[in-house]
């Protein structure tokens, strides 16, 4: 028999709260991240030190539209979407590679009471990104991405930051998290490219971005950092 992973044996947990409990945790955005953070196991998501950081910027730029690549189990959709509720129109997309991984998310948002908030699409970002743009062309409401949290593959967290580049995602006033910055070295190296150095990638070279790393001490002692990178300018020419 194959044994279950964590991320299965944590969604069978949620799945089979009992009744009581899961009334009390139903709707509660709060209270289904303690949930995740008081199981006795180590999942890879934002965790409440970094994610508290991100949230303040959220609060900052009130975003209307929101992605995050790489959504895994749904803890940083569930704190972050958190944050939209108060505006109607405001949405979260979460971008995950893993059919399993979003069918444990999906199932964790709807305990929190954001299904209709968040959206998940599963796929590599890589791909389903430009099939994202060309929905949001159709539709009425095509605004450039107010907010971007890079999560996933660190290997991909420059050709994806390009991909939205090119797809005219990032435009003045987009704020990009990036986690786990000590994994991604060529990420912090690109987002403080000159302009002319930018024309390597096959982003929008003229893009100016407004860059820097914060550095976190963890729980567990372990150091980490986030860049917060903000699109400033476009240069012309
Ligand atoms: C570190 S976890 C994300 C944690 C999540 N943001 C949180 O804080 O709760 C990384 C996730 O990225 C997903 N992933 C990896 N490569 C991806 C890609 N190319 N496109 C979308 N998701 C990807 C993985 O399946 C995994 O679930």
């Amino acid at each position: 028999m194959v044994e279950q992973s964590k991320e299965e044996k944590f969604h069978q947990y949620i799945l089979n709260l009992p009744q009581d409990k899961k009334d009390a945790v139903k709707g509660k955005p709060t209270e289904v991240l303690k949930l995740i953070d008081e199981y006795p196991e180590w999942f890879m998501n934002i965790g409440p030190d970094k994610g508290a950081f991100i949230v303040k910027e959220i609060v900052k730029k009130q975003p209307k539209i929101m992605i995050e690549m790489g959504g895994y189990i749904g803890y940083s959709a569930v704190l972050f979407a958190s944050q939209l509720i108060a505006d109607p129109e405001a949405k979260y997309y979460s971008f995950e590679a893993s059919h399993e991984f979003a069918k444990i998310a999906q199932d964790v948002i709807d305990l929190a009471g954001l299904t209709k908030k968040v959206e998940i699409i599963v796929g590599k970002a890589s791909y389903t990104l430009v099939d994202f743009k060309e929905r949001l062309k159709k539709s009425s409401s095509y605004t450039p991405i107010d907010f971007v949290f890079i999560d996933h593959d660190k290997n991909s967290y420059v050709p994806d930051l390009c991909l939205c580049e090119k797809l005219n995602f990032i435009a003045p006033g987009t704020v990009i998290a990036a986690d786990n910055l000590y994994s991604a070295p060529e990420y912090k190296e690109y987002v403080r490219l000159s302009p002319e150095e930018k024309k390597r990638y096959p982003g929008r070279w003229n893009i100016i971005y407004e860059t820097k790393s914060h550095e976190f001490e963890l729980r567990g002692g372990h150091k980490d950092a986030v860049e917060l990178t903000k699109c400033i300018d476009y240069l012309s020419g």
